[in-house]
């Protein structure tokens, strides 16, 4: 209601079931569908020379682009040339909200780049658009209620699965608090980060406020966490590499600089015999393999009460059935392909493992060419035999016993992770209980854990899986000033 958003209202994207929606979609996409982008350093200053790099698509193989990352030159030319944004709050986010609307205006583009740089079909890449957008006025909204100053320079390190959304939400919060932001997206997705820089640029934000560092993280990106002209670092990606920049920032950077990390997860679902077996199936078939199970959010261990697993393991498996993967461009793919050879490699090798251990309970088949992995269904014991995240469309099923409730929290807790938990029961009490007891984030009950809503759902993980503040909440901003400022609902 409005106590909670006031004036501000979420993007609405798109109507994918409208005809009228989806026309002007294809229009908008379609002269895109093989246009060869560009990518480069944007930066307040003389970009060196260097060779680029082609950029594939992930279904296809097809060219989507190339790169020119970053030399050493231009990561000190970015350094040397940054600015802290000094112009009035104000200012800033009327600046912020004609990006938001520029973005919504090239919605074309957009989604021609994510479903080729990122192989995002066109619901995941609406849903990207929107939560961009979203980012970019909540934080324009909250900058008008800051107190304290910009802390200076901050470095933004994002990852490829959400190439525009989080790329997007870091740089806009750094920004609308007044920083100067150098930006490092993910070496998978440069196209639609330097697209998304020249929107912001195009919109008025100063040269010297925004540069763009495409490049490798063990290069550019290790670079901006060693420089002490950084007083800050956004970063979200993997647990692993929040554990080196750590490490980095405490040898380099000022004692104080923040690390704002969102991390992995090891997120689980508690399905049990109160549950809606159609609804279960719905919300366990959209958290496992939408996005091809990319989200740092997904399920990827599911706790059915056995009174039930049966039913709903049969359930599911008939709906998997119904799942077309394929080249996201096409309107009839559910699942594309996961980001890159490296990632279908180690994903499969994980699924080979478990096949000849007899585990795999069910599998699709995947197309031949691209980097496919099959939506896949595998049997563990427990949430303790995952050795890792598994960032792909595989899910782990474990029956448990209404008795061993308490024994699935401790389980789900040891982990040491905590970003998202689904929960699909009609007993209040256990609900109650669960939410209380389990160190997570972000939980869900009775609907699916993905894609939370920016303003309503503010999304960040516990221990493992992140420092806080949640993204799109009202304690974000305050992280990016100098001293923390009192909280303010925009
Ligand atoms: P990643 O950690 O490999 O890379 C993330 C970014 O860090 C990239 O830009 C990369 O170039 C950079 N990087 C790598 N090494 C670096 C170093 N030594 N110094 C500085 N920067 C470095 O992660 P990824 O594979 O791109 O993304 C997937 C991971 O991100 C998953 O673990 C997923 O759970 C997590 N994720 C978390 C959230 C969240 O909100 N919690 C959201 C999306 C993704
Ligand atoms: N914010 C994203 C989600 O909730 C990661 O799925």
């Amino acid at each position: 209601g409005p106590e909670l958003f006031g004036s501000r209202r979420n993007s609405r994207g798109f109507d994918l079931t409208d005809a009228a929606d989806l026309a002007r979609i294809e229009a908008a996409r379609a002269p895109h569908a093989e246009t060869i982008f560009d990518a480069g350093p944007r930066l307040a200053g003389p970009v060196a020379e260097a060779a680029s790099l082609a950029i594939l698509n992930p279904a296809t193989g097809a060219l989507v682009g190339h790169v020119q990352p970053a030399s050493d030159a231009d990561v000190q030319t970015a350094l040397a040339k940054a600015q802290a944004w000094d112009a009035p709050a104000a200012d800033r986010a009327t600046i912020l909200r004609a990006a938001a609307d520029l973005y919504e205006a090239e919605f074309g583009p957009i989604y021609a780049l994510l479903a080729r740089e990122a192989g995002k079909t066109l619901s995941d890449a609406v849903g990207e658009l929107r939560e961009a957008v979203d980012f970019l006025r909540y934080y324009a909204d909250a900058a008008g209620s800051l107190i304290a100053p910009a802390r200076g320079l901050f470095a933004c390190i994002s990852p490829w699965n959400f190439p525009l959304a989080i790329f997007t939400g870091q740089i806009a919060a750094a920004l609308a608090a007044g920083n100067a932001v150098l930006a490092k997206p993910a070496e998978q997705t440069p196209l639609i980060a330097a697209f998304a820089v020249d929107l912001l640029l195009r919109a008025g934000v100063p040269a010297s406020a925004l540069q763009l560092l495409p490049g490798d993280g063990s290069t550019v990106g290790a670079a901006l966490t060693r420089d002490p002209r950084v007083n800050g670092i956004c970063f979200t990606g993997s647990t692993e590499t929040a554990l080196k920049i750590r490490r980095s920032m405490a040898d380099h950077l000022d004692p104080t600089a923040p690390l704002i990390a969102e991390t992995g997860g090891l997120n689980a679902m508690l399905v049990d015999s109160t549950a809606l077996p159609e609804q279960a199936v719905r919300d366990i078939l959209a958290s496992s393999f939408q996005s091809a199970g990319q989200r740092c959010s997904a399920l990827r261990c599911l706790y059915l009460q056995e009174d039930v697993a049966e039913t709903i393991q049969h359930m599911l498996f008939g709906a998997m059935d119904d799942l077309t993967p394929g080249d996201p461009w096409d309107l009839a793919t559910d699942t594309g392909p996961v980001i890159d050879a490296a990632a279908q490699a180690d994903i499969a090798a994980y699924i080979e493992v478990a096949k000849a251990e007899g585990r795999v309970l069910k599998t699709l088949a995947a197309p031949k060419a691209g980097h496919f992995i099959a939506p896949t269904v595998i049997r563990i014991d427990g949430i303790a035999q995952m050795p890792r995240e598994i960032f792909g469309p595989v899910l782990h099923i474990v029956p448990f016993k209404a008795s061993e409730i308490d024994a699935v929290i401790a389980a789900v807790n040891a982990t040491g992770y905590g970003l998202t938990f689904g929960l699909h029961s009609r007993i209040d009490d256990r609900v109650q209980r669960l939410v209380e007891a389990l160190r997570v984030g972000n939980t869900y009950v009775n609907r699916n854990q993905i894609g939370a809503v920016v303003g309503s759902q503010p999304f960040g993980g516990e221990g493992l899986s992140g420092t806080g503040p949640k993204a799109g909440g009202p304690q974000y901003l305050p992280r990016f000033c100098a001293t923390p400022a009192p909280l303010a609902m925009p």
